[in-house]
């Protein structure tokens, strides 16, 4: 990871932007829409950020958005970059790093997942407790630059405690029923077999999807505190007797979306 292109792109976005936004916010699948709640937005595409890769899959616009969100200033990634589409961990998370050179402080990621805990339904909300990474490789792998973090970062509260506590009392003062459980994070792009969510069970899985475990690994890294959701879009593969789609998690999430919009906003507005 070269630390000029992180400081590059930085700069580049703090000409756009020139307040320091507390929050990142990394929205998945089908998530994208809680940037449209930021006021006076400042949208910056992909493309026009020098060293950002740009995203290729449906359901994601590719922007950065920056402003005002329920009276916190915010930075969100509208859409993110997987490692199936074939971008290195470097690139899948660069994002996280210049958000950090930015000034953010806190990173929220959310994803759309599977339910690999029976006791789930499609729609719920899930606060990642902890995760499985199971990419087969880890962003941090290489030379360590001692400016962006330590060579053998601890990952035992890889998702902030306190973070986690607020959220819960958030949720029930919403009355949103929220879910917690542990996030296994696949390379996909497949979906799962059934046998392999016997196994992320057996594991100790609870959700199981194709992102957040490098974005998460490098804000570790970068001394971000982080917070994670999961919006339960589908059962995994082999619990219900039908094929999984890319439709019926972008269904599903649409279906959340105003619990979703609710329940982040009250978070970041609780965070500040
Ligand atoms: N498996 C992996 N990733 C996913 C799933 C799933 O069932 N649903 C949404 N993302």
């Amino acid at each position: 990871m070269d630390v000029n292109k992180i400081v590059n792109a930085a700069s580049f976005l703090k000409e756009k932007y020139s307040k320091v936004p507390k929050i990142g916010l990394i929205l998945g699948s089908g998530l994208g829409v809680l940037a449209d709640e930021i006021i006076e937005p400042v949208k910056i595409p992909y493309n026009e950020i020098p060293d950002f890769p740009v995203s290729t899959v449906e359901g994601h616009a590719g922007q950065l958005v920056f402003g005002d969100l329920n009276g916190v200033d915010v930075v969100a990634m509208q859409g993110r970059f997987h490692y199936y589409e074939g971008y290195s961990f470097d690139k899948v998370t660069f994002p996280v790093r210049v958000m950090k050179e930015l000034g953010v402080e806190i990173l929220i990621v959310t994803n759309a997942a599977g339910g690999v805990n029976e006791s789930f339904t499609p729609g719920d909300l899930m606060l990642i407790s902890d995760h499985i990474n199971n990419m087969g490789s880890n962003p941090l792998i290489g030379p360590n630059d001692s400016k962006l973090g330590v060579r053998f970062p601890d990952m035992s509260e890889a998702y902030a405690k306190d973070l986690r506590k607020a959220a819960k009392e958030i949720a029930q003062q919403l009355n949103i029923n929220v879910k917690e459980g542990v996030y296994v994070g696949n390379t996909g792009p497949t979906y799962e077999t059934p046998a392999e969510v016997r196994l992320l069970r057996v594991l100790g899985g609870d959700a199981v999807g194709m992102s957040t475990v490098p974005e998460v690994i490098v804000a570790r890294h970068a001394g971000l505190k982080v917070l994670g959701i999961s919006c339960i879009s589908n059962m995994a593969a082999g619990i219900l007797d039908q094929p999984l789609n890319h439709e019926e998690v972008i269904e599903t999430t649409e279906k959340v979306k105003k619990d979703f919009l609710q329940y982040v906003k009250a978070l970041v507005k609780n965070m500040a």
